[in-house]
């Protein structure tokens, strides 16, 4: 059981000995299996019993590109090493010459940057992952020089880099993009298709574009192909500075606390993400000789120190994790258990669900108890509106689930997405189910169903992580059988969800698809 949440403290070089390393890497292979995986799942399903929440994907990421900070070993409890995000990242460490050894069982995972003798991670694992991009803090904080290629992620939204790229500036970096492209290609930047004679030399203008791919005209398919390329200005090392963020992004508020904690002078942040993976790493960087002050509110103030050690930490529990078994409880009129979690984390989604009429019991410090059951809910659950903004706010990846709810419940609900422009994908697969749902830009009009048999199953395509979790909580409720495909997304955020599900109760199955089902 996890005794306290993120906790980091000195670590005692060597002071524990793990088992032989294995290789984190997902073969190629692997995730092509993962692609042909499906999810078969027959409802309507009601859930009973505990749920163990797993370590936070998010802190997880981030706090792995941490330890390219620091000198000695830096040991990580709790992370969440069956996600295939945790293994990209692990492979983004490696690639860079970090020695890894974890203990798959006890979740342990022991870090050494010491040997670290390259700045340019691995292309192909970079290209999977959002949290990848953190990297280019820590390395050019370290080492002076980074070359990263522009990261991957969930398709949600444009999500470009320009925060990272003139924060970094405004640490004393040299930042360019640049791409490679043939007179065969074609460079689709957001929903432009630019000539294949264009010169992308204009690195300014492409800085503000990470959603953009470089089309073949043979059949290799898409790629990704755009590199920056980082150096410290003045040939020694980062230097103190001021950056104000227009919005308080996460990564980019992360990635600049890790290059602020090694920069020359003091750096003042404002406007920055108050998320509780923020103070995850405050906390870590501190715990290794940092000097971080004001994380968890909108203005950071970092002094610069020329060396970081290695320290040990646990992981806090995945709030996005927690939150979306609450959903599964609600949507499926259940009364669940879950642990560890943080229940200021997750208050938004508390109230939200009190308001549906939902009863939540905290059991002790890390415990708590969702019934909707009939017995504790009288009628059936209220729909109720909700704007997805940054922490203290609605969650974003809390947003496709919490659809997924009230297309259950009665009256209503407006939902606008407002942090990503195209975190809707879901809304299509919904409605094959049979829910009424109204989309007009970023916002959907969702039209509650009286009984929560009023979805029926269908065959449904998984398009990104959270919207994927969301056809899985329909699937519960659905009347029939519901099958859902491209279900690596999901395994990217979410450990065991099947078997998690089925300790609960659910009828639900992996098994490898025919192509044709794909
Ligand atoms: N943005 C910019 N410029 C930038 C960076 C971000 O305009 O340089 C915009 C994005 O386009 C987006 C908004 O800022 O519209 C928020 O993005 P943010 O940078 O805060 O998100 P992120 O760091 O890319 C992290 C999580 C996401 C989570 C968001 C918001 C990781 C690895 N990812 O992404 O997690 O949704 O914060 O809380 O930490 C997920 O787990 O499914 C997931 C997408």
């Amino acid at each position: 059981m996890a005794t306290s949440l993120c906790y980091a403290k000195p670590l005692k070089p060597f002071s524990l000995r793990l088992p032989q390393t294995q290789n984190p890497q997902i073969p190629t292979q692997t995730t092509q299996i993962r692609e042909a995986e499906t999810l078969t799942i027959t409802g309507p399903t009601q859930l009973s019993g505990h749920v163990p929440i797993s370590g936070s994907k998010n802190s997880s990421l981030c706090l792995l590109a941490a330890t390219l900070l620091c000198s000695n070993s830096c040991l990580l409890h709790n992370v969440p090493t069956g996600l295939s995000d945790t293994k990209a990242m692990l492979s983004i460490l490696r690639s860079l010459g970090a020695k890894i050894e974890f203990n798959e069982r006890n979740k342990e995972i022991l870090v050494n940057t010491d040997g670290v003798g390259r700045v340019e991670p691995c292309l192909e694992e970079m290209r999977k992952i959002r949290g990848g991009f953190f990297v280019i803090g820590p390395l050019l904080a370290r080492f002076g020089e980074a070359v990263v290629g522009l990261p991957g992620g969930c398709d949600i939204g444009e999500r470009p880099v320009d925060l990272y790229v003139r924060g970094l500036r405004a640490l004393g970096a040299a930042v360019e993009i640049t791409f490679k492209i043939f007179p065969w290609q074609f460079l689709i930047c957001g929903n432009r298709l630019c000539k294949p004679t264009i010169s992308h030399s204009n690195t300014e203008k492409m800085a503000g574009i990470a959603n953009f791919c470089i089309i073949t005209s043979d059949d290799t398919g898409l790629q990704r192909d755009g590199r920056v390329l980082a150096h410290s200005a003045n040939g020694k090392g980062l230097v103190g500075g001021s950056f104000h963020l227009d919005f308080p992004s996460v990564g980019a508020t992360e990635t600049l606390m890790m290059a602020a904690s090694m920069a020359d002078g003091v750096t003042v942040l404002s406007n920055v993400a108050k998320e509780p993976e923020v103070i995850d790493l405050a906390r870590f960087l501190n715990d290794s000789g940092a000097c971080v002050y004001g994380a968890g509110s909108d203005k950071l103030l970092i002094k610069g120190k020329c060396q970081l050690r290695g320290c040990e930490c646990y992981v806090p529990p995945d709030r996005i994790e927690a939150g979306t078994f609450m959903l599964a409880a609600a949507i499926t009129r259940s009364l669940i258990s879950i642990s560890p979690v943080t229940p200021s984390h997750l208050s938004c989604l508390i109230d939200k669900l009190k308001i549906a009429g939902c009863k939540i019991t905290r059991c002790n410090n890390d415990t708590l108890e969702v019934s909707a059951i009939p017995e504790n809910v009288c009628e059936n659950l209220r729909g109720f509106n909700v704007r997805t903004s940054p922490f203290p706010g609605f969650p974003t990846d809390l947003q496709p689930p919490t659809m997924a709810l009230l297309t259950t419940c009665s009256g209503s609900s407006i939902v606008e997405e407002s942090v990503f422009d195209r975190r809707l994908g879901h809304v299509r697969e919904l409605q094959k189910l049979g829910a009424k749902i109204q989309v007009c830009g970023s916002t959907a009009l969702v039209f509650g169903r009286e009984t929560r048999s009023a979805l029926h199953g269908s065959q449904l395509r998984a398009a990104d992580l959270r919207g994927g979790v969301a056809l899985v909580l329909a699937g519960l409720v659905a009347e029939g059988t519901t099958q859902i495909s491209g279900i690596g997304h999901i395994g990217r955020g979410y450990e065991n969800l099947d078997t998690k599900l089925q300790f609960l109760g659910a009828d639900i199955k992996r098994s490898i698809a025919m192509a044709s089902q794909l």
